[in-house]
């Protein structure tokens, strides 16, 4: 099970964090991150050839936090389904170098099975293309979230801005994306289940509810390819979850209200939270939100905040 990755043959692949939702879009919408000082906010997996079978192993930062057993990690799950679907003679060491804190509304487990779906899908020649590797990142991922939506695996694969579709033919399409944003993330140390999170929610929605929530995510999507931020802004708001999560985030609320004064344009939860998004066209501005939210929004070791762009990259082999 614990083989080292070791080898120059290695390959080592990257996938950002996500935000889902960007609040205005719940399970339709999703965004990848990248912090403007260049650090790493993701996961990485590295992957070579090996005797047969699986051979896990485990590091980084957030690595304490994952089961013990490696073969309850979704990573090696991941590398079992590949060796086992292509009937493979050799087998693979598989390392998870795992940067992103579990339960924080990054896209934290959607970035491990996006990274190793992907590396595998490299280190095998590439069987599965674009869409079917996608799908099978929404399955897996589903395994650990509980209910399979794609607006963070879609994002942390492809990068930007993505909307998803959940066609027959296609799963999702990218949106264009207001470059002169600048996303603030905080992640206050706590974790939050998101199945927990989606407990919250009322299992229906009144009629006007709906309306909005579709007038504000269709005018969202009008605004980002008209380029016009200021629509854009005046209706980035989630009436699905906000309502029914911001009292079980620490703080949230009156971090929401605090950035506004500090003169943010909008804030949001990422995903399903901790990590609350908090958006603006001025460095400046960004850089107090952020050395607000270090200072009050931080509440656990092992907190964070970034000033970021959207990653339009996605993932990709480092
Ligand atoms: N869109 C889902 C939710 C997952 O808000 O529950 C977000 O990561």
């Amino acid at each position: 099970m614990s083989k080292q990755v070791t080898s120059d043959k290695a390959i080592t692949v990257y996938a950002p964090a996500s935000m889902g939702n960007v609040g205005v879009g719940f399970d339709l919408l999703g965004a990848a991150l990248a912090p403007i000082d260049g650090s790493l906010l993701g996961d990485r997996v590295m992957i070579e050839a090996a005797d047969a079978g699986v051979h896990y192993s485990q590091t980084g930062p957030w690595a304490h936090k994952l089961p013990e057993d490696g073969k309850q990690n979704i990573v090696y799950q991941c590398a079992v389904f590949f060796v086992e679907k292509l009937n493979a003679k050799q087998g693979v060491a598989i390392c998870l170098e795992k940067n992103l804190p579990v339960g924080s509304g990054l896209g934290s487990s959607a970035s491990s099975v996006v990274a190793a779906l992907y590396a595998l899908n490299e280190h095998f020649e590439q069987p599965f293309d674009e869409q079917a590797l996608l799908l099978l990142m929404g399955e897996f991922e589903g395994k650990i979230s509980g209910s399979v939506h794609f607006d963070n695996v879609a994002p942390c694969y492809l990068g930007g801005m993505q909307l998803m579709l959940n066609t027959p033919n296609k799963v999702c399409a990218s949106i264009p994306t207001f470059k002169q944003w600048y996303w603030v993330v905080a992640y206050p140390g706590i974790s939050l289940s998101t199945a927990k999170m989606r407990d919250l929610l009322p299992p229906q929605y009144d009629k006007a509810v709906a309306i909005d929530f579709g007038r504000h995510l269709s005018a969202f999507v009008h605004a980002s390819y008209q380029q016009d931020p200021k629509l854009a802004i005046s209706v980035l708001k989630d009436v699905m979850a906000e309502p029914y999560r911001a009292d079980a985030i620490p703080g949230y609320s009156h971090a929401r209200a605090e950035l506004e004064t500090l003169g943010m344009l909008t804030t949001g939860i990422s995903g399903s939270g901790p990590t609350l998004f908090s958006v603006t066209d001025n460095l400046e501005t960004a850089e107090a939100a952020k050395a607000w939210l270090e200072q009050h929004y931080l509440s656990q070791a092992g907190g964070f905040a970034h000033v970021c762009q959207l990653d339009e990259q996605g993932t990709r082999r480092v």
